[in-house]
């Protein structure tokens, strides 16, 4: 693994226009951040209902930040809902965010690279798919890195910025400019299974769950963890992360047998359970709490 800690200035100029693709949890809050950062940000979904919810969680994040009501309308104006993606040609940077798959990612790429700039950097936040893979149909497959965030979002100081042996060294470059101009910490990884942090995270995560089926009480195994010190428990952890998004990241070291991902996981996932996103993964979630026994 290569690391590279961010800091240090960079001669690149700052982007100044971010278009993301897919308004979900993680998607949604990164175009939010990179408006508080000071960035033109246009997100696009399939339709204005998909996009709907990410705006509202977005307002309630600005309200909350700034009391000065001219500040969060001014922020607030920089994120603008763009089913059309009409703001795909005026983009610095391009962050794909949609579901995990691989046929849907290559043709989103395939619609978006001819109306890229030139030099626009595409970017992917994928968790579990491998780069080499992702960028198997593009006319310039060097220019695809990742940046891949954490949830959520406005918290996790984090980035990885993922590349391959034949991303452009520029294009990384960008990539890691980019996570400094929105205040992120960045490390550069080579695009591998699970990157750096899913591999420790994931089986962390399935141990807590393998636990919970030999009848450890769910609350206890999250209060173990964070007396230990961590700041959320592993089964918490697991529901606000998404259980569909476990099982894809968890997929990937279970080179495909979900069959091998643990049984509750499974039963979870299949029954569309995937926690605080549903409202009910381990727990059952109200107002963005997990209802836990006392
Ligand atoms: N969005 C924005 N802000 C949030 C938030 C959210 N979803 N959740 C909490 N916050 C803010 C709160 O508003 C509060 O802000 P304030 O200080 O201005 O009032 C602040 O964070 C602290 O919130 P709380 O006091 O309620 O809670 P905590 O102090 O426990 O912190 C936490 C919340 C930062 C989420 C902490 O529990 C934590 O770090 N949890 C672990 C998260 C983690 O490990 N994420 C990585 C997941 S892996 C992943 O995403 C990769 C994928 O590929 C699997």
């Amino acid at each position: 693994q290569e690391r590279l800690k961010a800091g240090g200035k960079s001669n690149l100029p700052p982007a100044k226009h971010v278009h993301v693709v897919g308004a979900g949890v993680m998607g949604g809050d990164i175009a939010t951040w990179c408006a508080v950062r000071g960035l033109t940000v246009t997100l696009q979904d399939r339709e204005m209902k998909y996009i709907t919810p990410a705006m509202e969680r977005a307002k309630a994040f600005i309200d909350k930040r700034y009391p000065d009501q001219a500040k969060r309308d001014e922020t607030l104006a920089r994120l603008k809902a763009d089913v059309e993606g009409n703001g795909v040609p005026d983009a610095d940077v391009v962050i794909e965010a949609i579901f995990e798959n691989l046929q849907a990612k290559q043709d989103l790429y395939a619609r978006l690279e001819p109306r890229m700039k030139a030099d626009a950097v595409l970017a992917t936040n994928t968790s579990s798919i491998v780069l080499e893979q992702l960028s198997q149909k593009l006319a310039t497959p060097t220019r695809l890195v990742g940046l891949h965030f954490f949830n959520p979002v406005a918290r996790m100081p984090l980035v990885e910025v993922i590349r391959t042996k034949d991303t452009d060294p520029t294009v990384v470059q960008r990539a890691l400019a980019f996570a400094r101009q929105i205040d992120k910490l960045a490390i550069v990884c080579m695009s591998s299974p699970g990157f750096l942090v899913n591999r420790v995270l994931m089986p962390y995560l399935s141990e807590a769950i393998r636990a919970a089926e030999e009848g450890v009480p769910l609350p206890l195994i999250d209060r173990a963890a964070e007396d230990f010190g961590m700041p959320m428990g592993p089964i918490e952890l697991a529901d606000v992360v998404g259980l569909d998004v476990a099982m894809s990241v968890g997929k990937v070291f279970l080179q495909s047998d979900s069959a091998a991902a643990p049984p509750t996981l499974q039963k979870l996932y299949d029954a569309k359970k995937f926690g605080k996103k549903t409202g009910e993964g381990f727990y059952k979630w109200q107002n963005d709490k997990p209802q836990k026994p006392d």
